[in-house]
């Protein structure tokens, strides 16, 4: 779980967050154990920013992952950052339900962790669709 953590620590000192001033790390392992990270980019057309999580799945998937079995995320400071609900359903198209979402400090410190379901319950995912 640390490198998970490390890995989104340091994405987020990336961010392009000049208009909301709030750095969002998310850092994503897939199925082979490999670790993606990405931050949330804004836009000086505030709708187009996009969020972190999607970041790192652009990145994962990128990577020929196919699968997220963990994930970590924050943002500033203390305040426990959890995915948005865009973000939740972004991440349910890749992971189970009992998938870990390690929401942290933005020194790595753990805050708290949920699992996907606890997140999103009852989704809509791709099974839905069969
Ligand atoms: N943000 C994320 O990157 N992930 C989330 O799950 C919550 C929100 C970003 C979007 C925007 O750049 C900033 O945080 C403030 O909403």
């Amino acid at each position: 779980m640390r490198d998970l953590i490390e890995a989104a620590r340091q994405a987020r000192l990336r961010a392009h967050a000049p208009y909301s001033n709030f750095l969002v790390g998310a850092a994503m392992r897939d199925e082979k154990g490999r670790i993606h990270a990405g931050c949330n980019i804004e836009n000086a057309s505030y709708p187009q920013g996009w969020c972190a999580e999607p970041s790192a799945i652009s990145a994962l998937v990128m990577a020929g992952g196919r699968r997220i079995t963990e994930v970590a995320v924050m943002g500033n400071g203390d305040a426990l950052c959890t995915p948005c609900g865009g973000c939740r359903q972004k991440i349910r198209e890749f992971a189970a339900p009992d998938v870990k979402i390690h929401c942290c400090a933005e020194t790595g410190e753990l805050i708290r962790s949920f699992t996907l379901d606890e997140l999103l319950p009852f989704s809509f995912g791709p099974e839905n669709l069969a």
